[in-house]
């Protein structure tokens, strides 16, 4: 049966053409809209579209009046890290008290404090934890999320998360994909042998991944004190001979040549960008990877927010994610996410939708049938609240300006 979404006060975010993967430059800044329009919706994909006045004969559907709605496309939450075992407001604290995030990583807090916590926690445990915070995001709109390993940092602790990122896809109605970022840091048994750590990850790791079809990317944190260029280098190339495009964090404090290795490689994304040289961001001209900025990681940790408006008024595509994760986030809300881009990146409302929808699906490799209102397209979509337009999701910052969410089409 077919169902129709009817008197849509806006209907935002058509892309007629679905071989269009992405939006660069200019073409972010617009968001096509139809006024007073209807929706179709059958097998679970987007089957129509158009004003009110071409409505099609609707007998025997179901019928959905939108009076006063916007419908725009779920949300492509294109990186978080949210399969974690506890959160750490203490170190939040003592962040307020003057620490910077470096500091308390080096005093042994940061990722290996969350590790510590993960290792002992039951699949069961992580499962249901970060059931509810699908259940949380999808309430705010977002309707596919990547979630990355990264907290485990041992064999068994990588390889459990990796399984419960495989659980959550099966059950879940959000469009799921795992990154095994398993070189988040390295962890205290491997102290002083890093390259030990990527030996196991790379040998022993990767190969149960393979075999039990855990991951859909990898991923490696590039960065002074964490994993150099060479070591980004060697992971892009063990994940890429077992099929597994990267995804990478780089650019988060320093730039030290993370962006180059990442489009050598032709990473599928390249995220953070917080510290961009002029060389980093004429590189990405080069290359067909999505650069993304997290900006509410930006927030959180007091730290630059990465110079979006620059990239895209030299021509380039963007992309906005959360990072949701206990440490530097711990937030999913994408309409936050687009209210700090317009409030301090200056983004118009139109950028930094299509950088949440179009080109975050694109960052997630799913923008062939997500991240559009577009025919052929899966039905996943936000139906607002009464709202006077889609302005007024960035506008009206820190509420939940969404009623429903339809994935699926259901
Ligand atoms: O993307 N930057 C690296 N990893 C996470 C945060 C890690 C943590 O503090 O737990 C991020 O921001
Ligand atoms: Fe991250």
């Amino acid at each position: 049966m077919k169902t129709f979404l009817i008197n849509i006060k806006q209907l935002a975010g058509i892309q007629e053409d679905i071989s269009k993967l992405k939006l660069k430059g200019k073409e972010m800044g617009v968001l096509t809209t139809l006024e007073n329009a209807y929706l179709e919706i059958e097998n679970g994909l987007i089957s129509g579209f158009g004003e009110m006045r071409s409505l099609p004969n609707t007998d025997n559907s179901k019928i959905e009046d939108c009076s006063g709605k916007v419908v725009i496309p779920a949300w492509c939450d294109s990186h978080t890290h949210l399969v974690f075992a506890g959160t750490r407001e203490t170190e939040f604290v003592d962040r307020i008290n003057g620490l910077t995030y470096e500091e308390v990583a080096a005093r042994g807090g940061g990722i290996i404090n969350s590790a510590k916590r993960l290792q002992t926690a039951t699949e069961e445990e992580l499962y249901q934890a970060a059931w509810t915070r699908l259940e949380e995001i999808k309430s705010m709109g977002t309707g596919a999320v990547e979630i990355k390993s990264g907290y485990g940092l041992s064999f068994d602790a990588e390889l459990k998360i990796l399984r419960v990122i495989k659980r959550l896809k099966a059950e879940s109605d959000l469009t799921i994909k795992a990154t095994f970022l398993g070189a988040h840091a390295v962890p205290p048994e491997f102290k002083g042998n890093k390259d030990g750590y990527l030996d196991m990850l790379i040998n022993e790791v990767l190969p149960v991944i393979k075999e039990e079809n855990l991951a859909d990317y990898i991923d490696i944190f590039c960065e002074t004190n964490y994993f150099t260029v060479a070591d980004a280098e060697r992971i892009m190339e063990a994940g890429a001979s077992i099929g597994l495009q990267s995804k990478i964090h780089v650019n988060q404090f320093t730039s030290i040549g993370g962006i180059q290795a990442g489009i050598k490689h032709k990473a599928l994304s390249l995220d953070h960008l917080e510290v961009m040289t002029d060389e980093d961001i004429e590189d990405l001209h080069k290359s067909e990877t999505m650069p993304t900025a997290l900006p509410s990681c930006s927030f959180f940790l007091k730290i630059p927010f990465a110079p979006v408006r620059k990239m895209i008024d030299q021509g380039l595509a963007i992309a906005l994610a959360t990072d949701y994760n206990p440490g530097s986030t711990p937030s999913g809300k994408i309409p936050f996410v687009i209210s700090l881009a317009c409030i301090y990146q200056r983004l118009t409302p139109e950028e930094a939708i299509n950088a949440v929808t179009m080109n975050s699906a694109y960052a997630m490799g799913i923008s062939d049938t997500h991240g559009s209102i577009t025919i052929g397209k899966k039905a996943n979509l936000i139906i607002t609240k009464e709202i006077s337009s889609y302005n007024y999701i960035p506008y009206a910052f820190g509420g939940n300006h969404v009623e429903r969410v339809i994935l699926g089409g259901k």
